[in-house]
């Protein structure tokens, strides 16, 4: 049974994974701001889902929840980078730069900082996984996309370089990229509207929290041996679109 970090457990596929591997016999430690959600995570799955609430993007609060968890719990044997959102839809010459700065500091900066404090402890055990949440926006560009896009690229490049250092260790790392998944906060998040969230997985079956949490949990429970270096998921109603040339009006 392992100890596993979730960060980002408070909604969508964070807390469809806490709620397959605590039925699978796991300990879930759950980081989120929503401290509700947390407790309402808590309340159904019982002792085996700590929930800590915390603002990944606060340095210093997530020292101090850092700092609590290695007491609490002296090894941690999973790591799953899960916390991130996209914030807006604009081109880049009309986008918020404090959006901008919000996603770099949720999807890549925290996501360095909690790697960075736990993965020692890992290495010296020689044993230990980490799965980032990437996403396909981070392989194939899309208007709007720009910065989020740029986000979820880093902690692809990111996973990847990480395994490259661990070469020789037992530590394991895994990149998760999902397209189109309805049921999660993210469309709301990022429209900061219900309606216009509900309307992009309108006639549509996209992707459930429960698939990409059921693929998180496989990458978990492969043979130690074996790295799955990265994934990527899409719903069979979404492909690729081409490449865009915009002509001029004769
Ligand atoms: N849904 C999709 O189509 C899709 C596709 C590809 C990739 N992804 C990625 O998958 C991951 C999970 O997204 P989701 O779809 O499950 O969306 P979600 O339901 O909005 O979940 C995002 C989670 O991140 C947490 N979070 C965000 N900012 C945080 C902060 N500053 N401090 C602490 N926690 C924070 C949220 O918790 P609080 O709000 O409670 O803090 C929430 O638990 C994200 O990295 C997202 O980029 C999603």
């Amino acid at each position: 049974m392992k100890t596993i970090v979730i960060t980002g457990a408070s909604s969508g596929f964070g807390a469809a994974l806490a709620r397959q591997l605590v039925e699978q016999g796991d300990t879930v430690l759950g980081l989120a701001r929503r401290q509700d959600k947390l407790a309402e995570l808590a309340q159904e799955l019982g002792a085996r889902f700590v929930p800590y609430a915390v603002d990944l993007t606060d340095k210093a609060a997530l020292e101090t929840t850092l700092t609590t968890i290695k007491q609490a719990h002296p090894q941690i044997d999973v790591l799953v980078n899960n916390a991130g959102l996209a914030l807006g839809v604009a081109p880049a010459q009309q986008a918020s730069l404090e959006q901008w700065e919000t996603m770099i500091n949720t999807n890549v900066t925290a996501l360095v900082r909690i790697t960075h404090a736990l993965l020692p402890d890992m290495v010296a055990r020689n044993q230990g996984q980490v799965i980032n949440i990437g996403s396909t926006a981070g392989e194939y560009p899309y208007p709007g996309g720009n910065v989020y896009g740029g986000t979820k690229a880093f902690v692809h490049q990111f996973g990847l370089n990480l395994r490259a250092d661990l070469t020789g260790t037992a530590v394991r790392v895994s990149t998760v990229a999902p397209g189109l998944c309805g049921g999660t906060d993210f469309s709301k998040v990022r429209l900061g509207d219900a309606d216009k969230a509900a309307a992009v997985y309108a006639n549509v079956q996209a992707l459930s929290p429960e698939d990409v949490a059921g693929t998180i949990c496989w990458i978990i429970n492969a043979p130690a041996h074996m790295n799955v270096n990265y994934v990527e998921l899409m719903p069979v109603a979404q492909s690729f679109a081409g490449l865009s040339v915009h002509r001029n009006a004769v």
